[in-house]
């Protein structure tokens, strides 16, 4: 076995194996903002990111991407079930983001989790030099941090969540609560979307585990664990490339044509979660056609939900209720060839995603919770004219950012409606000032931001940090 000085470690690998039109199994990046945010960083750098490859059974040999060696985890059914669907996303997801959704108690699961989570830790271990940095993502790997320092003291550690971590009242429902946060405690370094996580994990340190905690360092065992804010960012220039080559141009008008050049295009692009307040939106939606607000021949909608977690019976029950849904709005108030919502559950390419952000006037991010939601800073970075509106929930971690987006709270229906309809009514030069000011905030907080800023505390010689964001 090969061995590295950068290991990073995430539930899911940066490809996803799919059927092909053809039956034929193929590979294709797979959708979510981790892989979006790591997958720019980590090209041609001398690195292995372990992680599974989606299916169940043995660990499918993967080739090395962009130079980059993937070392596959197996996970068997039970496995998926009981870790990945069960703990990971029936218990810690819904905890995690405000309990939109009932987060479900099962002992097994917990099993589960130790069990998968382990698997993780030895994987790493194997693939990770002597005195290497090793680099944990995510909710699904909390006990991996302190299970990997138990095995290899030699190592630097880091652990970063990308979802949000929620305050004391929630997180105490936990019935391992102790046992999470002793797990990501293993870290030289815990990283959060926003300042005020880290303020809740060292509030729970200190109530239940006593540990001497401030929001920037806890006292651990005689050692020190640094904890801090790292909003994820995109690959900004990898975007607006793809946003300026000419087929993409040519793609977009032919997207905006195909829509029956409307005056307006508002366009969604999620995974479909209930975390993403779809619902929501397309009530808003519907309500603003019903109240001759907006004419379908002049404003199109165009959503995009892939579907996600398919397994899981919360996300069956959110599919069917969106597609009844936007089968009675366009049943209510579409034309034959004119449809009141383009509803689209299909996976898209790169540059087709550009495309889309390219057409979309409105771009409509407005998620219940949200760590952060990379998908408004694709839509900031595709605008490369300067134009466009982003109406964006203030409970994204985006909105932290982006304060020149039409920030809205998505609970409020009629709020809601009222920032869809100055958004439609905004004028161009305001929309243009906003556009600018967010691009030029991305234009400084990109990828290569992220990792420099948390590398370089993790790993205080500066020398990963340089190596990730040389390109
Ligand atoms: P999450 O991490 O919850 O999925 P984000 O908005 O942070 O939410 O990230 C979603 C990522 O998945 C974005 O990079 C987006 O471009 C990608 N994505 C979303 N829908 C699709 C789709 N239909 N096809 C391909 N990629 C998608
Ligand atoms: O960013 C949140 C996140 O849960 C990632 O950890 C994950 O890879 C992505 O969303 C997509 O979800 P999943 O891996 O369950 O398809």
């Amino acid at each position: 076995m090969r061995q590295s000085s950068l290991v990073v470690v995430s539930n899911r690998l940066p490809v996803d194996d799919s059927v092909a039109p053809d039956g034929a199994c193929e590979w294709r990046r797979s959708p979510g903002g981790l892989v979006t945010a790591l997958h720019p960083l980590l090209q041609h750098v001398p690195a292995t990111w372990v992680g599974w490859a989606g299916g169940t059974g043995p660990a499918p040999a993967l080739s090395d991407i962009d130079g980059v060696r993937m070392h596959t985890v197996p996970l068997s059914h039970d496995d998926v079930r009981n870790h990945y669907e069960g703990f990971a996303n029936s218990t810690l997801w819904p905890l995690f983001h405000d309990a939109v959704e009932q987060p479900v108690y099962h002992r097994r699961w917990w099993e589960a989790y130790q069990r998968v989570n382990q698997r993780f830790a030895d994987a790493a271990a194997q693939a990770a030099e002597p005195g290497a940095t090793v680099w944990i993502q995510d909710y699904h790997l909390q006990l991996v941090p302190g299970l990997l320092r138990a095995q290899r003291p030699d190592l630097r550690i880091g652990f970063f969540l990308h979802v949000p971590f929620p305050p004391p009242e929630l997180f105490m429902q936990l019935p391992r609560r102790a046992e999470l946060l002793n797990g990501m405690l293993g870290a030289d370094l815990v990283g959060f979307q926003r300042a005020q996580a880290a303020h809740n994990f060292a509030q729970l340190a200190a109530k239940v585990l006593n540990l001497p905690a401030t929001d920037h360092r806890i006292a651990v065992q005689g050692r020190e664990v640094q904890i801090g804010a790292f909003p994820v960012s995109i690959d900004m220039t990898e975007m607006e490339a793809l946003a300026r080559r000419p087929d993409v141009v040519a793609r977009a008008r032919q997207l905006r044509h195909d829509l029956g050049d409307p005056q307006h295009v508002i366009l969604s692009v999620d995974r479909m979660d209930y975390t993403k307040g779809i619902e929501q939106r397309l009530k808003a939606y519907s309500e603003l056609i019903a109240d001759g607000h907006v004419k379908v021949r002049d404003t199109v909608m165009v959503q995009v939900a892939i579907p996600s977690r398919e397994r899981v019976e919360q996300y069956q029950v959110l599919r069917d209720r969106v597609e009844r849904e936007v089968g009675r709005i366009n049943g209510e108030f579409g034309r034959v060839g004119e449809p009141a919502i383009h509803y689209l559950t299909q996976h898209f390419d790169r540059a087709e995603l550009a495309a889309l952000y390219r057409v979309a006037d409105i771009m409509a991010v407005t998620p219940l919770r949200d760590g952060m939601n990379l998908v408004a800073k694709e839509y900031v970075a595709a605008r490369v004219d300067d134009s466009g509106i982003l109406v964006l929930s203030e409970f994204a971690g985006a909105a932290a950012e982006f304060s020149q987006a039409y920030q809205v709270n998505p609970h409020d229906l009629d709020g809601l409606k009222l920032t869809l309809t100055q958004a439609l009514r905004a004028s161009p030069s305001d929309s243009t000032n906003r556009m600018r000011g967010m691009r030029a905030h991305l234009r400084k907080h990109d990828i290569r931001a992220w990792a420099r800023a948390y590398l370089t505390e993790l790993d205080e010689t500066g020398t990963l940090a340089a190596r990730l964001t040389a390109t």
